[in-house]
């Protein structure tokens, strides 16, 4: 494969979270196997957690791969295994960072094999400036669902143009009716409501207007970028990318990352077992899926940065009791609203056996598992293609963000999923669940799932498929930079 001095150098950097580390790293991963030199570059509070869940041993000394950290500037936090505070870490990454990566860069362009490429989040559109200034290719990475790059793209337009509705100041009827409007204008997105948004655009929250301007702003900085890669593929996206098309760099959609990896990535490698985890992940559920018949299991997780009330946790816990099904439920220590999430002394003498609870588990071989039959989720982007290349149809509980949109196009598009109130009740989590595992609807949203699976492996392991194809033309680009 040539020596380290002859390979093209790619400088990886996901915004700091898990949510974009994950995804990242099955990039950096597919791109190792190519041929590419790595540099992953973490914040200095994720790499120490990622040292603390991983081990040392498992980071270093990685052939052709190595770590490097930049502060986030935020200060300390009490907490360190629990998830920053996102407005308040995306204003930091914005305001902080691009003097640390400038000299990282300088750092590593004197060195004996200089950075050739570099591949970014959208959300560090700060790497943008400095990509110019050392004159680097970069191509930029959105990490969720295509839709809510299609919202975010289209927010200031509709706003322009007086097309979206303003936002009401005082009653909460009032609110209702404002996010139940239907906003006809977003291309390729007909019938969205306002609360299918992104849902930092509803501007009802007085931190809504920074997430606002952040986000527009990295969205249209990421024109500047050679590419625009998504984690999903053209059989379920394909509509909204070919209108991108005529507006933004090249797109491209090298997803499921999670096939693709299994694809490209040789298992016996050293970097095959690279994990990027935050929290360490409990094993034990995996033999406790083994004792359970096929597709009979409800899987329940609300992804890093979800934090309920204590009245909704109840509410779960109760409509999981209530439904009668085996629930494999991931608690997360930070998963309540100030306060560590304690479950009901009841309710866990109740689902004794039939439940199983644990706080961070190895996601993707769960959904990959046979017992599971459904995924009771957040909607996060990363959760929600793992669960569709797996073929498990979902119940979605949007928290924040692009989790609106992901549901939204769950529900409406892909049809392989159903909605639950925000205001969770235990009654209704009992139907869904009951209506998921072994009803009418549910067998629909199950077929339709399956149907992607197949459609999702097609895109990435068969020889012209179309995400094994738009790898290999973002491959191309990277290493002309090269030659
Ligand atoms: C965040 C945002 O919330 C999400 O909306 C955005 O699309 C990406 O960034 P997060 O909330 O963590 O992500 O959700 P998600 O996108 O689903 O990512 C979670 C990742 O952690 C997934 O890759 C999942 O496989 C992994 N995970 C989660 C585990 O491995 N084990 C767990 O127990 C929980």
């Amino acid at each position: 494969m040539g020596s380290i001095a002859n390979k093209p150098h790619a400088l990886i950097i996901p915004a700091p979270a898990q949510g974009h580390i994950n995804p990242f790293l099955k990039l950096a991963k597919i791109l190792h196997s190519k041929g590419f030199q790595i540099t992953f570059v973490n914040t200095e509070f994720n790499h120490r957690r990622l040292l603390k869940s991983q081990g040392s041993d498992a980071l270093n000394g990685l052939p052709s791969f190595s770590f490097e950290t930049i502060p986030d500037g935020l200060p300390p936090p009490q907490n360190t295994d629990a998830t920053q505070d996102v407005p308040s870490l995306c204003k930091s990454v914005d305001e902080t960072c691009l003097n640390p990566f400038r000299r990282l860069l300088t750092k590593l362009n004197d060195s004996s094999s200089p950075v050739t490429c570099i591949v970014a989040d959208v959300l560090m559109g700060f790497t943008l400036d400095a990509a110019m200034e050392f004159d680097i290719l970069e191509i930029v990475v959105w990490t969720s669902g295509v839709g809510s790059f299609i919202c975010l793209h289209e927010y200031p337009n509709l706003l322009q143009k007086g097309l979206m509705p303003t936002p009401p100041k005082e009653s909460s009827v009032l609110i209702d009716g404002y996010l139940d409007t239907v906003i006809e204008s977003v291309p390729t997105m007909s019938g969205i409501r306002v609360k299918d948004m992104v849902s930092f655009l509803r501007n009802t929250n007085p931190g809504d207007e920074f997430m606002i301007h952040f986000l527009c702003l990295q969205v249209e900085r990421a024109k500047r970028a050679s590419a625009i890669v998504f984690n999903t593929f053209y059989e379920l996206d394909g509509h909204h990318i070919d209108m991108l098309a005529s507006i933004f760099p090249p797109c491209y959609e090298i997803g499921p990352l999670n096939l693709l990896e299994k694809r490209i990535v040789d298992e016996s490698v050293a970097i095959a077992s690279l994990q990027s985890n935050l929290w360490k992940e409990e094993h034990e559920c995996l033999e406790w899926l083994e004792t359970k018949p096929p597709s009979s299991v409800i899987y329940v997780n609300f992804g890093s940065i979800t934090v309920m009330t204590h009245e909704h946790l109840v509410e779960f816990c109760w409509g999981l009791a209530n439904c009668n099904y085996s629930f494999l439920w991931i608690v997360r220590p930070d998963l309540v609203a100030g306060n560590s999430a304690v479950l009901p002394s009841e309710f866990l003498a109740e689902i004794n056996g039939r439940g199983m609870l644990v706080s961070w588990c190895p996601q993707e071989q769960v959904l990959n598992h046979p017992s599971i039959g459904g995924f009771l989720t957040h909607s996060g982007w990363n959760s929600t293609i793992e669960s569709i290349s797996g073929g498990v149809p979902m119940i979605c509980w949007p928290f924040f963000g692009d989790q609106q949109t992901n549901c939204w196009s769950c529900c409406n598009e892909y049809e392989v999923a159903m909605e639950i109130d925000n205001d969770v009740k235990r009654d209704e989590v009992a139907k869904l669940v009951i209506e998921l595992m072994n009803g009418e609807r549910g067998d629909k949203l199950r077929k339709n799932a399956i149907h992607f699976k197949n459609e999702a492996e097609k895109a990435c392991v068969s020889p012209f498929g179309s995400s094994i194809n738009d790898l290999e033309k973002v491959i191309g680009m990277l290493q002309t930079s090269t030659k």
